[in-house]
């Protein structure tokens, strides 16, 4: 690391304390403390991530870095202090609880802070510095590394809060993409530990838009993926919240649809079934994907069910199938 890199490092090293600090033990906190435990984060778990609060100033980080000797425009590099003339500086975090970036050796490089009262924008991330590039790192792998291993296994999340409402309810091969989608960079770095992604994102419109994204590109990388569906208006933070981490463990992990499934699933968003036109151009979406399934086992499970659910015969679809698989190679 160069001299600036390691001075980041450091500063983050004492706000992450200091922040963690204020949110345990200051009257300041205490709107945050109790916005995380009305969100069901324990004290345990808020610890243990070192969760922290950011207090409503604009210039308390600045001074407290000031005295610990950092030069402004490093912090500013760092993404903790603003500055628009290089002359005034403010702090970046305001007011919000934060969420400890670590990387991949346990390191704080930069934080998430979510607003607990209205402000907008509801997250504020850091801003990309040498140390804390968003397209490379994901969240909570070091903590998780050793699980992932073990498991062969990785699940992926949109959040930060997700993979931590994850952990506690003892899931703890959670990892997540940090604002952004997934990056070729992630899914080279997860194939070298795992077989299998589970993807967990919301289920929102926009969660299944970045899950067939994601999936494509874990599947290009040679992974094989499992997704964990979602009711529409949850997340895996609010199913745990509203349906307990049992019934998340049982009918979201371990009741993972396969990559297939969700693909029939998923395509038949932008057909009206009703229609014939459309009916065909399902079936024929469903064809190629079916063609770049791997095993014949799987083939034929799944155009089975797509001979079965439009009543159309087995024997068409299957020449289908075989013209593509041709063509494919
Ligand atoms: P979401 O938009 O799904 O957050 O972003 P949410 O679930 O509604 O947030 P809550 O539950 O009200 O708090 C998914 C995740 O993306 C990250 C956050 O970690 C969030 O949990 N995120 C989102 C950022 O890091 N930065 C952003 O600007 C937006
Ligand atoms: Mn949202
Ligand atoms: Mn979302
Ligand atoms: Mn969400
Ligand atoms: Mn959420």
């Amino acid at each position: 690391h160069s001299s600036e890199d390691q001075a980041i490092l450091e500063a983050h090293q004492w706000l992450t304390k200091l922040y963690h600090h204020l949110l345990r033990h200051s009257q300041d906190g205490k709107q945050a403390l109790a916005y995380l435990h009305q969100r069901g984060f324990t004290d345990e778990t808020i610890d243990q991530f070192q969760i922290g609060y950011s207090p409503n100033s604009r210039d308390f980080v600045v001074q407290f870095l000031e005295k610990k000797g950092f030069h402004r425009q490093t912090m500013v590099k760092a993404g903790l202090l603003t500055t628009n003339d290089q002359e005034h500086y403010y702090d970046r975090f305001r007011g919000r609880a934060i969420f400890p970036i670590r990387n991949h050796i346990g390191k704080t490089v930069g934080f998430v802070g979510r607003a607990i009262d209205g402000q907008e924008p509801k997250y504020l991330n850091s801003s990309d510095s040498s140390l804390f590039q968003k397209s490379k790192l994901l969240y909570n792998f070091d903590l998780a590394r050793s699980e992932i291993r073990r498991k062969n296994e990785a699940i992926l999340f949109e959040g930060s809060l997700d993979v931590m409402a994850a952990y506690q309810a003892n899931v703890k091969n959670g990892i997540a993409s940090l604002g952004t989608s997934l990056t070729e960079t992630h899914a080279k770095m997860l194939r070298r530990y795992v077989d299998t992604v589970l993807l967990c994102y919301d289920g929102d419109d926009a969660g299944q838009e970045a899950t067939y994204k994601a999936l494509k590109l874990l599947k290009k990388t040679g992974c094989t993926v499992k997704v964990g569906a979602m009711p529409h208006e949850y997340d895996p933070d609010s199913y745990i919240q509203s349906y307990g981490e049992n019934a998340f463990v049982s009918n979201v992990i371990h009741h993972s649809e396969s990559d297939m499934t969700f693909l029939m699933r998923y395509y038949k968003k932008d057909f009206n079934l009703q229609q014939e036109g459309d009916r065909i151009r399902y079936v024929e979406s469903v064809i190629d994907e079916i063609a770049q399934l791997e095993r014949p086992i799987e083939r034929d499970h799944f155009i089975r069910e797509l001979a079965e659910e439009f009543s159309l015969s087995l024997d068409i679809l299957k020449q289908e199938l075989n013209a593509r698989i041709q063509s494919n190679q």
